[in-house]
């Protein structure tokens, strides 16, 4: 089964709930939540305080992308606010097994993110705890950016350590790829490997902000692609 996640960071900030409903009503999986802290990475976003608002919004799972440094502290604030999926850079904690314990002791499932240069050997030792595995296409902080081609090769890497992972232990992972995914490479992602894909302004740019069936088609497009793959 593939994933979409339209990734909030490029929806419009003063109808949010609005915005959250309607990627949903229109068939996408998850909500990606975008969260920065003008410190890991050079753009500052959003916070717990969001995630509680758009909660009721929507009962799909929140899917909460941390680029902040450090990590630890502001997991029981976003597993509170309701958050189904935390994921965090290795880079941003001094500890990424207790992170990865903490997050699953607060109740989410836990998941690691990996820039463009970053080696996937991060996993090797705690593929028991991840549930998610997240690979950056583009480097963290903005959305609206150009896919690495690299990233394909990087992303059938990870497959084959997941596949042996799971044929080992019958457990599964999730791949997830983040940034610049469009309708038009979307296919090529999924056959490298991805099965669950966020989508920024690929979705929320395709939008009439009046129209209430806005994201019907842009979603209907990108899952017509993955049917291809
Ligand atoms: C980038 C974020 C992405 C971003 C994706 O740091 O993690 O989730 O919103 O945006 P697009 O799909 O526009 O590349
Ligand atoms: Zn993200």
């Amino acid at each position: 089964m593939h994933v979409i996640a339209p990734s909030i960071l490029s929806a419009n900030f003063a109808k949010l709930g609005e915005e959250v409903s309607a990627v949903i009503a229109s068939g996408a999986d998850w909500i990606h939540f975008d969260v920065m802290d003008n410190h890991y990475v050079p753009n500052l976003t959003i916070g717990p305080l969001v995630c509680e608002a758009i909660r009721p919004c929507t009962a799909a799972p929140i899917d909460v992308h941390l680029m902040v440094k450090p990590v630890d502290r502001i997991v029981p604030d976003f597993a509170k606010a309701g958050a189904n999926i935390i994921t965090f850079h290795p880079e941003a904690s001094d500890h990424v097994d207790r992170t990865l314990g903490l997050i699953r002791d607060s109740g989410c499932q836990a998941g690691l993110v990996f820039n463009p240069a970053t080696p996937l050997t991060y996993m090797d030792y705690v593929m028991d705890k991840l549930d998610v595995v997240l690979l950056m296409s583009v480097n963290p902080g903005f959305g609206g950016q150009k896919f690495i081609p690299g990233t394909l090769d990087k992303l059938r890497e990870a497959r084959t350590k997941i596949d042996a992972y799971t044929a080992r232990t019958g457990r599964s992972i999730r791949l997830e790829i983040d940034g610049g995914v469009k309708v038009d490479n979307i296919a090529e992602i999924a056959r490298a490997g991805a099965d669950a894909f966020v989508a920024g302004s690929a979705v929320y740019g395709a939008g009439k902000d009046s129209d209430p069936n806005r994201y019907d088609s842009v979603i209907a497009a990108l899952r017509a692609e993955l049917a291809k793959a």
